[in-house]
């Protein structure tokens, strides 16, 4: 509607926006350019997942939704009567096909970005620690985590940011962040999740186009909370975007 009103507006367009909230195109596109990312297979009927041959464990989400929506510890299946449990459960409840990847074991990091062209801008690493949630919570920022453990009143603090990383693991996590926001063609900010893959490369788990920015730090929202160890407030970060469409626009 703002197209065709010829209103000028921040952020990514409605093709980027669609690509990216179905989290199978995005991934051909990754594909495509040689950025890595899990292995994977759209189940949009329960027979699509027969003689398939992929090692377990894998992850079963719903293959369009965000903030982990569907996404519970019993996402994460282990053997093929939990990954038919899990596809009938996404199939059923959803009304959407089932995104069935392999799982990434590695480190799992939240990366904010900002800008457009030659000024786009990486703001500090975030780490997801899995080493200190509960024992007994499988090692997925799930549901549970994002919302359960995670409450305003309840001190959930797993985040790391800047995340402590060596200089080359930065760098590529960078790279591989900053070749994914320009290849899907993101404008202005996004985030997006990385986690490493059994041999340490980094992978990208999905991209975030319009990304939560939830105010109140105690919601441990990401993008507001990397853009604070930026040195940005939560009104620079949020006249930050504005003007980086504003300058893509022209308007400045
Ligand atoms: N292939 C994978 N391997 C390992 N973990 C994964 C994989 N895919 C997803 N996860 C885990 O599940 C979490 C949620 O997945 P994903 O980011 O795709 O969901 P979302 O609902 O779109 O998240 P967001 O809240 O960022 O919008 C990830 O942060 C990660 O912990
Ligand atoms: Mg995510």
């Amino acid at each position: 509607m703002l197209e065709m009103l010829q209103l000028p507006y921040s952020g990514s367009d409605p093709l980027t926006l669609g690509i990216c909230l179905d989290k199978s195109r995005a991934k051909e596109i990754l594909t495509y350019h040689k950025i890595p990312n899990a292995k994977f297979l759209v189940a949009s009927r329960m027979k699509d997942i027969t003689g398939t041959n992929f090692e377990f464990p894998l992850i079963v989400k719903p293959i369009s939704e965000g903030s982990s929506k569907g996404i519970f510890s019993s996402s994460f299946v282990k053997n093929t009567k939990e990954l038919e449990d899990e596809v009938g459960r996404i199939l059923t409840s959803y009304n959407q096909p089932a995104l069935i990847e392999e799982f990434l074991p590695g480190r799992e990091f939240t990366v904010a970005v900002l800008g457009n062209g030659d000024e786009t801008e990486v703001l500090p690493i975030i780490e997801i620690r899995y080493e200190d949630f509960p024992e007994d919570v499988v090692p997925l920022y799930s549901y549970e985590a994002k919302w359960i453990l995670d409450t305003k009143e309840n001190n959930f603090d797993v985040f790391e940011c800047p995340a402590k990383l060596n200089k080359q693991l930065q760098e590529k996590i960078k790279e591989t962040v900053l070749r994914t926001y320009n290849v899907l063609k993101c404008k202005d900010w996004s985030r997006i999740d990385v986690r490493l893959d059994k041999n340490g490369v980094s992978n990208i788990i999905e991209i975030n186009p319009l990304p939560g920015i939830m105010p109140d730090p105690n919601e441990n929202s990401s993008f507001p909370k990397a853009a604070c160890a930026a040195g940005m407030d939560y009104n620079q970060m949020i006249q930050r975007v504005l003007y980086s469409a504003a300058k893509r626009y022209g308007l400045l």
